[in-house]
């Protein structure tokens, strides 16, 4: 653990967006021995931080980045449980490599096993949540150690019951158990990968990883973003009518039965905002649901942006945006805050 006193610790290296921020205290316990003290003292538990923004500086944050480890539980299946510290694109390879199967379109998301099950990350056609068989991890409400089956972690689209209020900051996972598969099925829904993937390489799983992996390069910057910043918006099917009676070229793809959902990044692109930017914060040029920091960004500024891109969207096409990146409340506004 590093604790600094009174002027805090650097967060620049414990999260992606690259910002000048500080916490007063980063507990990174290395074994889950050291979960439950460490978690008594943090106000905020994160990975590998690719998915937050920090608005400035920050009370204790607890990382898992250390928490390192796979134990196959079963070899049918097979089933494998991972700690949550360990990276999510080393264990996509790991599997590959065992030929376990199910997880190649995930390729090289940035973060860690832990923080991948509370967003339920999604990519390419397919997401985290069929795999899971449970989380595992401390509850600092109830001081003890519980086994989350995967019906009650309740995924949804970039979303897990870890973000609401009772679980969020409260409950440190430690492990995460996926069921894979030993039979590769390429998952070729997604226009991008189908028209990539070369047809006699189909059944080679790490073309298809490759595949991805150079699809994600291209749109994606390499660093000072955390993905998408905001979800894409889910409408019923009486919202999507009532905007397809107003801009009728809008694009939209079923998303579970009578909702339907618009790419955010449609809507930011047609507003006119690709490469719009405040400060040192931009959207970004090639994949517009991005925000990205330049180099010099505040956090300010990121907000700031983030606000905008919200309001233009609401002004033009009357669809509110929802962050999909954790916004953490710096401590000065902490007061306000609780
Ligand atoms: N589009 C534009 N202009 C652009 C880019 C995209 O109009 O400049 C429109 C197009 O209609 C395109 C659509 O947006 O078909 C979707 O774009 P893209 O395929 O890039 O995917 P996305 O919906 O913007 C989501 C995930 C990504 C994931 C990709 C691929 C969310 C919030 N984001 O983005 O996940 O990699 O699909 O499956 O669901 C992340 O969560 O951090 C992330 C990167």
């Amino acid at each position: 653990m590093y604790d600094a006193g009174s002027g805090g610790v650097p967060l620049n290296e414990a999260h992606t967006f690259g910002l000048s921020v500080r916490t007063q205290a980063l507990l990174l316990p290395k074994d889950e021995s050291e979960v439950p003290d460490a978690a008594s003292q943090a106000t905020y538990i994160i990975g590998e931080g690719s998915n937050i923004l920090p608005l400035g500086d920050l009370p204790p944050v607890l990382s898992t980045r250390y928490l390192r480890g796979y134990q196959v539980l079963r070899a049918d299946g097979p089933e494998v449980e991972v700690a949550a510290g360990e990276n999510w694109d080393a264990w996509v390879r790991f599997c590959i490599a065992q030929g376990w199967h199910g997880l190649e379109n995930l390729a090289a998301i940035p973060g860690s096993v832990g923080a991948a099950a509370v967003q339920n990350i999604g990519a390419y056609g397919v997401e985290l949540a069929p795999f899971l068989l449970y989380v595992y991890g401390w509850n600092k409400r109830i001081e003890a150690w519980q086994r989350i089956p995967a019906e009650a972690c309740k995924l949804g689209y970039r979303h897990s019951v870890f973000q609401a209020p009772e679980w969020r900051d409260q409950f440190v996972i430690t492990r995460v158990a996926f069921r894979l598969s030993r039979r590769f099925a390429p998952v070729l829904s997604y226009p991008d990968v189908a028209r990539r993937v070369h047809p006699q390489r189909q059944h080679d799983p790490w073309h298809l990883y490759e595949t991805v992996r150079a699809i994600r390069t291209e749109k994606l910057p390499a660093r000072g973003s955390a993905g998408s910043f905001f979800k894409n918006p889910v409408l019923s099917a009486s919202q999507l009518e009532a905007l397809l009676q107003r801009v009728p070229e809008v694009p939209y793809y079923p998303a579970g039965e009578g909702y339907f959902k618009v790419p955010a990044a449609w809507l930011i692109d047609k507003a006119g905002l690709k490469g719009y930017q405040i400060g040192d914060a931009q959207v970004h040029p090639r994949q517009p649901l991005v925000l990205v920091n330049r180099g010099a960004a505040t956090p300010e500024d990121l907000w700031a942006l983030a606000r905008y891109v919200q309001e233009t969207v609401q002004e033009r096409w009357g669809i509110p945006l929802e962050p999909e990146v954790r916004v953490l409340p710096a401590l000065s506004s902490q007061a306000s805050h609780s």
